[in-house]
């Protein structure tokens, strides 16, 4: 049995709904490509920079429930392309899962803050999430959709670290930006919530660290509280899939952390 064919048909939870996944092609937006196909959406479209690898993934969910779109969401043009493309062939958009993003390369302390490194990450991980909230938004509401927009943020959008601070900071504008946009969109039944993982192996952290995603999971499951499972991305996506289907119809303005208790006080 494949990953994408796990749900009973009565379990199904986004039967008929419509979503776009930005960075759907690897990592967490993958796994929730898969799942929302698993739960019967009735289509899912990915959006990313890597071209062979969506198109890999969207055929091996399978062409009539997933289709790969190239979009760099840091260009408004194409995120609003995607979004008009989305509707013109499939009527509407029910679910955005905005989720791509990327860490610097360098350190990124504050002493030594790389100011081109910068705006590349929060052109990705701020202006394309805003683009991707926006214009989901504007879609649902000239259809009528009571849609569900759920953005990747991070444990790191309620901390600071010891590197990373362009991350952080993105991180901690994302949930601004959904707290904003939930107020705003509330009264057209329009819903917008975050999820924020702790530290998982997906090739971003990976490919970060040098290391396997086994030697990663090793690393980050001595700094969990929560012991005898560790963090991967199926606990993210069915972390998004509750917050894009009607399990949390009266969800809104939510930071639904998925971190084992790492936050907890
Ligand atoms: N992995 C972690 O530990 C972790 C923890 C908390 C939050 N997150 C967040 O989760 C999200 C997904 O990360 P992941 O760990 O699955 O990483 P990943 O690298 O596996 O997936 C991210 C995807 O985003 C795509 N992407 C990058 N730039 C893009 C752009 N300009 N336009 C469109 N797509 C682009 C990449 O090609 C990739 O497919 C990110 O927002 C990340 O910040 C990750």
């Amino acid at each position: 049995m494949t990953e994408s064919t796990t749900a009973g048909s009565s379990n199904k939870k986004l039967q008929g709904k419509v979503a776009v996944i930005s960075g759907g092609a690897s990592g967490i937006g993958e796994a929730t490509a898969r799942l929302f196909a698993d739960h019967g959406a009735r289509v899912v479209v990915i959006a990313d920079i890597q071209d062979e690898l969506g198109h890999q993934v969207a055929a091996s969910i399978g062409i009539q429930r997933c289709t790969y779109m190239h979009c760099d969401v840091a260009d408004e043009l194409q995120v609003k392309a995607l979004v008009e493309s989305t509707v013109q062939n499939y009527g509407q958009l029910d679910i955005m899962f905005s989720n791509a993003g990327i860490l610097s390369p360098s350190d990124q302390t504050v002493l030594d803050l790389d100011f081109s490194e910068f705006d590349r990450l929060i052109s990705i991980n701020l202006r394309g999430m805003v683009a991707c909230v926006k214009h989901a938004a504007q879609v649902m509401l000239e259809k009528r959709v009571r849609g569900s927009i759920v953005c990747t943020a991070s444990v790191a959008a309620s901390h600071g670290g010891r590197k990373g601070t362009d991350y952080t900071m993105s991180k901690h504008a994302v949930v601004g930006l959904m707290r904003s946009a939930s107020v705003q969109l509330a009264e057209h039944g329009i819903r917008v919530n975050c999820v924020s993982p702790n530290a998982l192996a997906t090739p971003l952290t990976c490919h970060a660290h040098g290391m396997s995603v086994e030697e990663l999971e090793k690393l980050y499951s001595h700094y969990s509280r929560l012991k005898g499972v560790t963090l991967n991305k199926k606990h993210v996506a069915d972390a998004v899939l509750f917050l894009a289907c009607n399990d949390s119809e009266f969800v809104t303005g939510h930071d639904l952390v998925v971190d084992g208790g790492f936050r907890a006080p």
